[in-house]
């Protein structure tokens, strides 16, 4: 079983998405996958608290548009204890983390338990400025973990031919990130799919499922 955390320090990230497809990839290729929720909605929206209730979330998405496999809700600060239980029977868990700087608490207990991280940015300045407390996080949770985290970083949102692709890639890598070769575009594919089926094959994410379990030393199915 493995345990896969996509997390950034923002909302509007593409956790959700990524998420999302990463556990239709993976189900895609037969794994037995377990969706974890981990997101309780949007500080932000503090004085409009029915509107932030699941929004944005795996598990709303899944009720509009339901997954061809188990989705459950875990919000919780200690998350890194009862799920490994709760994923026992599965292949792998994929968990739609909270953004870190709104819930520091739950999205440092989905690193610890996590086998690697996934980082969704897009090919921005602002984004990519926004790595260095990501890592800052990543690690103090090392110091919780028996073996460090291993971090990946999806380049996503990337418009098509655009140079700001590889110069970020280029950036990131010279910072020491691991930076997958996928990278996944900006469509309306993606921005439309919040509360719809999916299917992930031919896409960029079941290229990125791909090169992920190859980091995890996992052959490809
Ligand atoms: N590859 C993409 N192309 C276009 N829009 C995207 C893409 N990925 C995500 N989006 C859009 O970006 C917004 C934020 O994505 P979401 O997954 O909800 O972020 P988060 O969970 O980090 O808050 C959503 O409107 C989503 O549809
Ligand atoms: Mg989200």
């Amino acid at each position: 079983m493995s345990i896969w955390c996509v997390t950034n320090l923002k909302p509007g990230t593409a956790k959700t998405t990524s998420a999302v497809w990463l556990a239709h990839a993976l189900h895609e290729t037969g794994r037995k996958v377990l969706l974890v929720g981990a997101d309780p909605g949007g500080a932000r929206l503090k004085l409009a608290p029915e509107l932030s209730d699941g929004m944005g979330s795996a598990e709303r998405w899944n009720a509009r548009a339901p997954m061809p496999f188990e989705v459950i809700s875990l919000a919780t600060r200690d998350l890194h204890r009862t799920l490994p239980r709760l994923a026992a029977d599965y292949d792998d868990a994929v968990i739609d983390s909270p953004p870190i700087e709104d819930h520091q608490g739950i999205a440092v207990s989905a690193l610890r338990v996590a086998d690697v991280a996934i980082i969704p940015v897009a090919p921005t300045t602002f984004e990519i400025d926004r790595m260095a407390p990501v890592l800052t996080v990543v690690d103090e949770v090392n110091t919780l973990r028996a073996k460090p985290l291993p971090t990946c970083v999806l380049l996503n949102r990337c418009v098509t031919n655009a140079a700001s692709t590889g110069e970020a890639a280029a950036v990131l890598a010279a910072q020491g990130h691991t930076v997958l070769a996928t990278r996944v575009p900006r469509l309306e594919l993606y921005a439309q799919s919040h509360g719809a089926p999916v299917v992930a094959a031919g896409t960029a994410y079941a290229q990125a499922a791909v090169e992920i379990r190859a980091l995890l030393g996992q052959a490809s199915a």
